[in-house]
């Protein structure tokens, strides 16, 4: 299988301050990759970076083979950023329409597009509705939608089920595994153990380091725990010992 998403050695930060230290990952078409951190670990800005919404500092991200910043590339990946990029005086169908258009889905498509995106995330009943008088959980469903609409080869989600409930949330996830099952390659930080059960593969990130990767049953074994939850103290524990050894 291609890789689809890659950070080489990948350094990254604000000002004189290190976020991300040397962080290689790599996603194959048709994966599911979660991110798992701590708040302030340093997924956004591994996301934005591969995005290419931030330069590297050193090392570098490509998609699709292209050394990222490109914009030519944007038009293939549907993104969700953490923080909802929405009019708030227009409906979702507008919102919805006119990051479609953006993205370049056909006119004649634009109808059929909107309805899908919406019944992925139950938002037919409120398609008309301005967004100024969504709830917080309503506008990340609305944002997930946007990623969805122009049915990109890419899609790269920062904490997609926050706001979301259970049973929406198995809906999702169900959608995510048909479009992977369809060579869809998916990208996606979380928060939610429930959520890192469903990836293929997990990514855990801690101090801007990556401490442990691999399915989430190959890590249960290799650590020796019953949990992700235990993957993650364990390797943590880990690096702290490694960390002031050096
Ligand atoms: N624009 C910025 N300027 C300066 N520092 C920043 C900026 N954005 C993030 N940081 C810092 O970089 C570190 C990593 O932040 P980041 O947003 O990547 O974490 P995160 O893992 O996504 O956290 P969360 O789970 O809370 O979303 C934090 O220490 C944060 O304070
Ligand atoms: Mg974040």
């Amino acid at each position: 299988m291609s890789t689809v998403i890659k950070a080489s050695n990948l350094v990254q930060g604000y000002g004189k301050t290190i976020v991300l230290k040397q962080v290689n990952l790599e996603i194959k078409k048709g994966e599911i990759l979660a991110l798992i951190g701590p708040s302030g670990s340093g997924k956004t800005t591994l996301i934005n970076s591969i995005m290419g919404m931030i330069n590297p500092q050193k090392g570098e991200v490509t998609l699709l083979d292209t050394r990222m910043p490109n914009r030519k590339i944007l038009s293939n990946i549907g993104f969700m950023a953490q923080t909802d990029a929405l009019y708030w005086t227009m409906t979702a169908r507008e919102n919805l329409a006119f990051f479609g258009i953006m993205q370049g889905v056909p006119k004649k498509q634009l109808k059929k597009r909107i309805s899908y995106a919406a019944a992925v995330v139950n938002l037919e009943p409120s398609l008309n509705k301005q967004v100024q008088y969504f709830s917080g959980g309503m506008k990340r469903r609305l944002s997930l939608a946007i990623a969805l609409v122009a049915d990109p080869q890419i899609l790269i989600l920062d904490e997609p089920t926050v706001g979301i409930d259970p049973e929406l949330r198995q809906q999702i996830w169900k959608e995510l595994h048909h479009l992977a099952s369809e060579g869809k390659t998916i990208l996606l930080t979380t928060h939610v153990m429930n959520d890192a059960w469903e990836a293929d593969n997990l990514f855990l990130i801690r101090k801007g380091e990556a401490i442990a990767q691999g399915t989430p049953r190959t890590l249960i074994k290799k650590y020796e725990v019953q949990t992700i939850e235990e993957v993650f103290l364990k390797a943590g524990r880990l690096q702290d010992a490694h960390t002031s050894n050096d």
